[in-house]
């Protein structure tokens, strides 16, 4: 479906009252936004979601969801700011990035698996990580590769919902959430991190938005050294100077090269049968993805390898073939659309 069919379907629902299908396809909505990479838009709707809920719970009018989704009270402005709790299977591996970059994040890992050495000669331990560059370029995934790697739990905080709110009780709940961080030994992660500078958008009161900020900045000179701070942003420039001097480490993920997009497409296939109808068409196509994101390239590769599926399917057996032509096809749209746009 697309965001418009489901708006089609929000209003539908809203004005039949049907709650439960509303709910359901305003889910399928926020779900449908973090995959088309709205991530702003998918977080500012549950946030709006999470405060219906919670509005719906204390007047008790309707109850929504099961009774194991009330939190307790005191929680429950912290979990409001929780996008999610996550362990990560992510790993190297996954990452497609260059050697320096891999190797700092190595070293990254490496301090904290040796924290203890790092004690003894009281060294600090970096600990604070900001990954910046162009969308669809692996922030968010090295952030997943990071919390991988250490097998840590991460925490995923909703900036949207701190933009979007009304802001009162901001900085009290993020330092509840930074302190709940490092009790459980949890990665905070603030994807999206330009949000913040947005703040000044959205709130009426500058006095607020400086508190936000000087709490950030608060918490990030007194994190604890084995507490992790991950943040991420494709416009560094909307992020305040004070702010990103407190990073240890800012990691720039770039567009990929022709050996990059050679070992995406390897991995992207690498536990499939499918292969390519005409190679040597495929590394002019390959050649032809540089300046794309290694996102579009891989998106538009799943999407040839469905059509081509799809037109040779007989019923019996599936064609393992990929028309190459077809993905060149999606490639030449994808530049189109991007010298459009620029
Ligand atoms: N460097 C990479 N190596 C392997 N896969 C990648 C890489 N970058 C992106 N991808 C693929 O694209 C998807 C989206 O990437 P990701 O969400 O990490 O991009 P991002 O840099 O955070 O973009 P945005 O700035 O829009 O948030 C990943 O889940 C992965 O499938
Ligand atoms: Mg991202």
């Amino acid at each position: 479906m697309q965001q418009i069919d489901y708006i089609k379907e929000i209003a539908k629902y809203g004005l039949e009252n049907d709650q439960e299908k509303l709910l359901f396809t305003l889910n399928e909505l926020i779900e449908h936004s973090k995959q088309t990479k709205k991530v702003n838009f998918a977080l500012q709707l549950q946030s709006i979601l999470k405060d219906a809920i919670r509005q719906q719970q204390t007047n008790g009018i309707v109850k929504i969801g099961s009774p194991k989704h009330i939190l307790r009270e005191e929680d429950r402005e912290v979990s409001d700011f929780i996008l999610e709790k996550l362990t990560s299977d992510y790993r190297f591996p996954n990452l497609v990035c260059s050697e320096a970059v891999h190797a700092e994040l190595a070293y990254f890992i490496e301090e904290h698996r040796s924290i203890e050495l790092l004690r003894q000669y009281d060294l600090p331990v970096s600990n604070k990580v900001l990954f910046y560059g162009p969308s669809g370029c692996g922030k968010t995934l090295a952030a997943y590769v990071l919390a991988g790697e250490l097998e840590k739990m991460m925490i995923v905080i909703n900036l949207g919902a701190i933009v979007s709110s009304k802001l009162g009780e901001t900085s009290k709940n993020l330092a509840k959430i930074f302190r709940r961080a490092a009790t459980e030994d949890c990665i905070v992660f603030m994807d999206e991190f330009d949000t913040l500078g947005k703040i000044r958008d959205y709130s009426q009161d500058h006095g607020e938005m400086k508190r936000v900020v000087n709490t950030i900045l608060q918490l990030f000179d007194y994190l604890p050294q084995s507490s992790i701070v991950i943040a991420a942003t494709n416009q560094k420039d909307m992020i305040d100077d004070a702010l990103l001097r407190r990073f240890d480490l800012s990691v720039k993920l770039e567009l990929p090269d022709e050996a990059h997009i050679n070992e995406l497409i390897n991995k992207t296939l690498a536990s499939s049968t499918f292969t390519f109808d005409n190679e040597t068409k495929a590394q002019k196509v390959i050649k032809d993805s540089l300046g794309l994101s290694y996102y579009t390239i891989q998106k538009t590769l799943l999407t040839a390898i469905k059509r081509s599926l799809f037109s040779k399917y007989d019923g019996q057996h599936k064609s393992q073939k990929i028309q190459t032509a077809v993905w060149a096809d999606l490639i030449n749209q994808e530049r189109r659309t991007l010298l459009e746009a620029s």
